[in-house]
């Protein structure tokens, strides 16, 4: 890993046209809004979806002033240093079974970045990305739903790509493709590659009798791609966290874990390693 510097992030800037005309024929084709600043793509794509934008429209953002991550946390989203993208989708996918549309996000993140950059990223369950120990995308999908339908769908993507160093709290946790390769790798580069990543996994998922035949798709290349799925000893930070070791997904995408206690269902909680018992 090459040693940090300070100096500030390169030029990298997005050429809109460019990024467009290499999407045409996808979903997103037309469909691209690009913000300097702004509070957060996702809050954004959330409001556009109320005022009728497209399934397929795509916020992506420079700068995000007020970035959120699953539950209360923050996402730190400086100018020109990640690449910070939310797109609206409104999939004709059960509410049930909607986390397959979570963690086929996942795995078009982990499918851009294996093409852009050649590195082999570790997803952790739901989908988180990492690289060694630590993170360097996560995901926030977030619904608008009713019990049997959902009306729309937000799939936001944070990817730290040019950041050189991070807070003393965070450097345990946290890395950036710079640091891991000593490159910068051109963020329109990976935002395309995400994009068309994830129109292949779409075509799948939302073909709708083909729903569970992507889903078992989605849970072979999982099983295949991340060494979280099956084996893995964790801590579940679920209000009465426990541990135990993992034993793959359940029928909707849901993690069981294996403890003393019997088999547990993983709905909401962040997943940790952990040490033995
Ligand atoms: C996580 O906690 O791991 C999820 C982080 C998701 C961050 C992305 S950045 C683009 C989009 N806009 C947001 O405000 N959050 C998501």
């Amino acid at each position: 890993m090459p040693a940090p510097t300070s100096d500030p992030c390169p030029a990298d800037p997005f050429d809109i046209p460019s990024l467009d005309a290499a999407l045409t024929g996808s979903r997103f084709a037309g469909k691209l809004h690009f913000f300097p600043s702004i509070h957060s793509t996702n809050t954004q794509a959330m409001q556009q979806a109320e005022s009728r934008a497209p399934d397929g429209s795509v916020f992506f953002a420079d700068e995000q002033t007020q970035g959120r991550g699953r539950g209360t946390h923050a996402w730190t989203s400086p100018p020109g240093s990640g690449l910070y993208v939310s797109i609206l989708l409104r999939p004709l996918i059960p509410p049930a079974d909607i986390l397959w549309l979570s963690l086929a996000a996942g795995l078009a993140v982990h499918n851009a970045i294996r093409t852009v950059t050649s590195l082999q990223p570790d997803l952790r369950w739901p989908n988180d990305l990492l690289l060694g120990p630590r993170k360097f995308c996560g995901i926030l999908t977030e619904l608008n739903a009713e019990v049997n339908r959902v009306r729309h769908a937000v799939i936001g993507i944070g990817i730290n790509v040019h950041q050189q160093q991070f807070p003393e709290d965070l450097r345990p946790l946290a890395t950036s493709l710079f640091l891991e390769t000593g490159r910068n790798w051109p963020r329109q580069d990976l935002l395309l590659a995400l994009l068309q990543s994830l129109d292949a996994e779409l075509a799948a998922l939302t073909a709708p009798a083909d729903l569970q035949a992507a889903a078992q798709s989605i849970r072979n290349r999982l099983e295949r791609s991340s060494t979280w799925i099956r084996g893995k000893r964790v801590r579940i930070d679920e209000s009465d966290g426990f541990t135990g070791i993992t034993e793959g997904l359940d029928p909707r995408g849901f993690l069981l874990v294996r403890t003393p206690q019997g088999l547990r269902t993983v709905f909401s909680g962040g997943v940790r390693e952990s040490g033995p018992p």
